[in-house]
């Protein structure tokens, strides 16, 4: 539940980055000209038949944010309930609240330097969901290949750069700095290809694929951003030069907005993975699995070495499934623990 709940507020927060965009591109920040309210209505009760043109995009920014927020709410209440990546969802609350309020100082203020800092914390929290999805996420409690400490080292790195690339994005933005985003672009596409080329070959069942989805979000990126350079900054005709002024960086922000994504999701996951290679089709009926209380667990799936630890931690050779259970609580001491399967950030 907490995935899928996490999975929906990612996705409702690339839906927000997007119109973000939209609204950053076609210049419509200042198309709303106060806030908390819109025109002097609440928020929720401005008139549909009003939203045109820029106010469109401005205020749909705002709903969709209010939906972002609520969605977080949930969410961290849920990890809350179910005890685990407490203080996660607790910076998550923190991030969507700083967010509503700097984009709305943005409008108030008309500060420039707010919507940079604006941008650039709407993507770390994008990479927040985005890191934890992956915690609570089936597939990330498989174990998997174990990394070297340097290469672990180096994906942190890769992930700092990424981040500082996006900064320099909206610097580049907000106030036409185009130095720092050039240099940034040389070192991020030396540091990832470095990065994914051995996680690649592990085989692990998250690092592999995230891998190469990152190697193809950067090829794309390249594209996108050569694309954003001359539609803004030469005088070289481009097709259909209008739209493609607003789309091409807009894609840009969010094809970013993917790679640091995927680039948290590998560090967390050399950081957190358990250990040896195990298939995802085998992984519920694994020996982590069934001394976690997995429903899906079931002493028939055990090998004869697993029956005999269950029945010797137990102290009854046929002890069933339900005794895994007051194994686990024994061993942590909550009833609804899951020491077995439970990565370092859980
Ligand atoms: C992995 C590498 C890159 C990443 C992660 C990245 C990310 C970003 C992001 C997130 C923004 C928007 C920031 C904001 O407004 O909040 C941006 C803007 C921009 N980027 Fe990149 N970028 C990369 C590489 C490049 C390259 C190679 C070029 C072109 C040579 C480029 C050209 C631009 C331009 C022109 C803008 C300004 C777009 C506008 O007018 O709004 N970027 N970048």
């Amino acid at each position: 539940m907490a995935y899928r709940l996490a999975l929906a507020t990612l996705a409702a927060t690339g839906v927000l980055i997007l119109l973000g965009g939209l609204v950053t591109n076609t210049g419509a920040a200042l198309a709303v000209p106060d806030w908390p309210s819109t025109f002097g209505y609440n928020m929720v009760l401005f008139p549909w038949s009003r939203m045109v043109g820029g106010i469109f995009y401005e205020h749909s920014h705002r709903l969709m944010g209010a939906l972002v927020g609520l969605l977080t709410l949930a969410l961290t209440a849920l990890l809350w309930r179910e005890g685990r990546l407490r203080r996660l969802g607790l910076v998550a609350v923190a991030v969507v609240l700083a967010q509503g309020v700097l984009g709305g100082l943005r409008v108030v203020l008309l500060e420039n330097t707010l919507a940079i800092v604006h941008g650039s914390l709407a993507q770390a929290f994008f990479a927040l969901l985005a890191a934890i999805a992956l915690l609570t996420a089936p597939r990330g409690r498989v174990a998997g290949a174990r990394v070297e400490p340097a290469l672990k080292g180096l994906t942190v790195l890769a992930a700092a750069l990424v981040y500082a690339q996006i900064v320099f994005g909206a610097l580049l933005t907000h106030a036409g700095r185009i130095d720092l985003h050039l240099a940034g672009a040389v070192l991020v596409f030396a540091i990832v290809p470095i990065v994914t080329a051995p996680l690649r070959r592990t085989g692990d069942a998250v690092a592999a694929p995230v891998s190469r989805l990152l190697l193809v979000l950067l090829g794309a990126q390249l594209l996108l951003g050569v694309g954003s350079f001359l539609a803004r900054f030469s005088p070289f005709w481009i097709p259909g030069e209008q739209l493609a002024g607003v789309a091409l960086p807009v894609a840009h922000r969010l094809v970013g907005s993917l790679i640091l994504a995927a680039i948290v999701i590998l560090s967390v996951r050399v950081h957190t993975v358990n250990a040896e290679p195990e298939r995802v089709d085998q992984a519920p009926r694994s020996h982590a699995a069934s001394v976690s209380g997995h429903p899906r667990s079931d002493a028939a799936s055990r090998t004869p070495l697993q029956q005999t630890h269950a029945a010797s931690v137990s102290g009854h050779p046929r002890s069933e499934p339900a005794d895994e259970r007051s194994h686990a609580a024994s061993v942590s001491g909550h009833p609804r623990s899951e020491p077995a399967s439970r990565t370092p950030l859980q």
